[in-house]
This record gives C-alpha cells, structure tokens and sequence, in this order.
C-alpha cells in the first residue's frame, strides 16, 4: 500500500501530528479559473480532508467538503454555476459558504454542506482547516513578490509528494545534501560549498539560514542564465516560517559589485521561490513551488529555462524524501540523528513543536531537535 493510500491517522515520533489550526496553500489562484457557468470544480484532499474547491460567480475562491448531503455524491463530479456548485447528481447546489442554493422542486434552506474559511493572497488559495473563529488571514505567510509584476516574472507549480509536509521543510532547511542528491544537476563544486559561510539563527516563527559563498565560479545553471565575467559572489536566503513554507532568496553577481551591501541589486541574477507543502495527510503532501526570475523579465525563454533547470532538482529531492518516508514508516519510533550541520533543521523542527503548542495541536513527540 503506498502512503498516499493510507487513510489512518498517525503520531509517533517520527511522524509529525497534523496541525489544523493554521492556513495552508490549497492552491495556486489559477488553478481556479475565472467563473464560468459549466466549469469543474477541482477536488484536493487537504489534512485528510476530501475537498472541492471552486471559483463562484462573485469571483471568490470558496473550498467546501467534497460530499453532497443529500446521497453522498462528490461534489468534485458536479459543475459550477451562477448559484454555486452543482452536485452532478441530483442537481442540489451550494454557495461558496456550504448553505444550499437550489434544492430542486424542495425548499433548499436548512442543507448545507461544510464549508472552510478561504483567503486569495498573492496569487494563492490559502485554507484554514480548524477552528473558523480563529481564522484571521492577517497570519498568513507574506510574500510580495508575487505581486510586484514589474519586477518578478514568476511560475506556479505544484507536484504530489508521498511524504510528510515536515521532511519537505528538513529537505529545504538542508543545504549539506546538494552534493549527493543534486550531483549531477545544481550540485555545485563542493570545495566551494566547504567555503562558504553560513548563519543559521531563529526567528519568531521559524529559522533562517543565509549562506554566503563568495568569489567562486558560477554553477552551470547561473551561467545559462547570466552572462558573468568571471568569478561570483553568491548568496542563498533560506527562511522556514511555520508550520508549512519556506521563503527562498538566492542571487549571485559578479565580484566587486558590492554583493553584501546590497544583494537585491537590480542587473543581479536574483531568484525567489515560495515553497509550501500543505498536508495531505501525515504522510504525503501538495508541494507548492513558484519559481521568480528577477533578472530578465522581458525574455520568455528565461522564467522557462529557469523552471527547466529547477524542476528536475526537485524531483530528485522528491525520490529521496519518499524513499525516507517508506523506511521512517516502517518503523516510526525509531529514532534519527541530528548532526551538527542540522542546526537548521533542528531550530525548523523546534519551532513548528512550538507552533503545533500554540495552534493548540497535540504535538507529543516534539521528535529529533530535541536532541539538539
Ligand atoms: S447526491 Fe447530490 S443532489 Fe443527490
Ligand atoms: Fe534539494
């Protein structure tokens, strides 16, 4: 049986608990088309959760459970029309807040179906699965970038992952793995990752990590997307905010151009990438991904040249991270280590236990940072 096939609920150790009150990227703002009568619905399934999500004819992004109640249909196998979703069935049909619209030849008042609270932000879908009174968008991770058009070309993308939403964010915080799993792709030459020097510290909900590496050679896929005359100085901008994202800055110039007093210069190579990875289920995720280019934003071929390089990278972390999954699983007690190069990892781990206590979650195993 594959994770993704594992319906039941699990804590141990090594599993980290599902955190419902907090918000969640349920999906990129264009996976839900303009309204259109007749249009589908898109069905995900979100802390366990089978949903249906949808954009009604107010414009709004609405998320509700994906089970009609009157015979149990999905609603994801329904259309949207000008009163809401239309269950494909008998035709009952339910605004973006659950409340039945139409109840064909009955009255519709007292049906209704369950509806979550949904916030459209800088160009996501975002969810709050737990309590509605506690849902305030204002918490929600802030990454502007999306919005400023002029400056950042950015793509969206989205790939399943059959593991927990928390080895995504170890996975991330982990820059000591690039020479192994990425090798052949971003890998890098590795007497320069030795080099480099790096700054982890906490911050008030997560951890940040900022490596410096500088006066080395450009990687292969800076150099496709860059002209550089010689040597760089380089830069990558880690920052895990809890429970589920990490905000990625990385940019690279060439020496001399005053790369530590201004690293978000205009005519550097500057990259930005929003990683979430929302829940599925405590063993496998939705990782979100938006890839920016704020380098050449007048050149199509370079957003898609950019994704074209990344985006194996990704998948290579992907077979590993569900490899991981597959032997944590088999025995989820057993413990891991934490090694000194883990301090992100571990501060990242430390600050999603304590956001799981605030949320109100039953975390009981804050797990491997303990250790540290
Ligand atoms: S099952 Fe949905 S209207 Fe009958
Ligand atoms: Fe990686």
């Amino acid at each position: 049986m594959s994770n993704r096939q594992r319906g039941e609920s699990m804590s141990s150790r090594n599993i980290k608990p599902l955190i419902p009150n907090a918000w969640y990227i349920a999906a990129w703002s264009d996976e839900l088309p303009e309204f259109e009568a007749g249009g589908k619905p898109l069905a995900r399934t979100i802390l366990n959760r089978p949903l249906v999500l949808f954009r009604g004819a107010n414009g709004r992004a609405a998320a509700l459970e994906d089970r009609c109640c009157h015979r149990g249909a999905p609603l994801s196998l329904g259309m949207i029309v000008d009163d809401g979703l239309q269950c494909g069935y008998h035709g009952m049909t339910f605004s973006g807040d659950g409340r039945c619209t139409v109840n064909p030849g009955e009255d519709p008042s007292d049906h209704w179906v369950q509806g979550f609270p949904v916030a459209e932000k800088q160009r996501a879908v975002w969810i709050w699965m737990g309590d509605p009174a506690l849902a305030d968008p204002a918490d929600i991770v802030e990454f502007p970038w999306h919005d400023r058009t002029g400056e950042w070309c950015f793509r969206y993308s989205y790939m399943p992952i059959d593991c927990s939403f928390m080895l995504v964010m170890d996975n991330l915080m982990d820059l000591t793995h690039l020479g192994y799993v990425h090798g052949r792709t971003i890998g890098g030459t590795p007497q320069f990752h030795v080099a480099a020097e790096q700054e982890t510290k906490r911050t008030e909900n997560g951890a940040r990590m900022v490596r410096w590496t500088m006066n080395s050679p450009p990687p292969p896929t800076f150099s496709k997307a860059m002209p550089f005359k010689g040597m760089i100085d380089r830069m990558a901008d880690f920052e895990y905010v809890a429970p589920a994202s990490v905000i990625q800055f990385t940019t690279a110039m060439d020496v001399g151009r005053g790369a530590r007093e201004n690293p978000d210069q205009p005519g550097a190579l500057r990259i930005r990438i929003l990683h979430h990875a929302t829940p599925e289920s405590e063993t496998t995720c939705h990782y979100f991904f938006s890839v920016g280019n704020g380098y050449r934003l007048n050149d199509p071929d370079a957003n898609r040249n950019l994704f074209d390089e990344i985006y194996p990278t990704f998948l290579e972390d992907k077979a590993i991270m569900e490899g991981q999954q597959r032997v944590i699983l088999r025995d989820p007690e057993r413990p891991l280590l934490i090694r000194e190069h883990d301090t992100a990892v571990a501060y990242a781990n430390r600050a999603l236990a304590a956001f799981a206590r605030r949320a109100g979650a039953q975390d009981r195993q804050p797990a491997m940072a303990a250790t540290v």
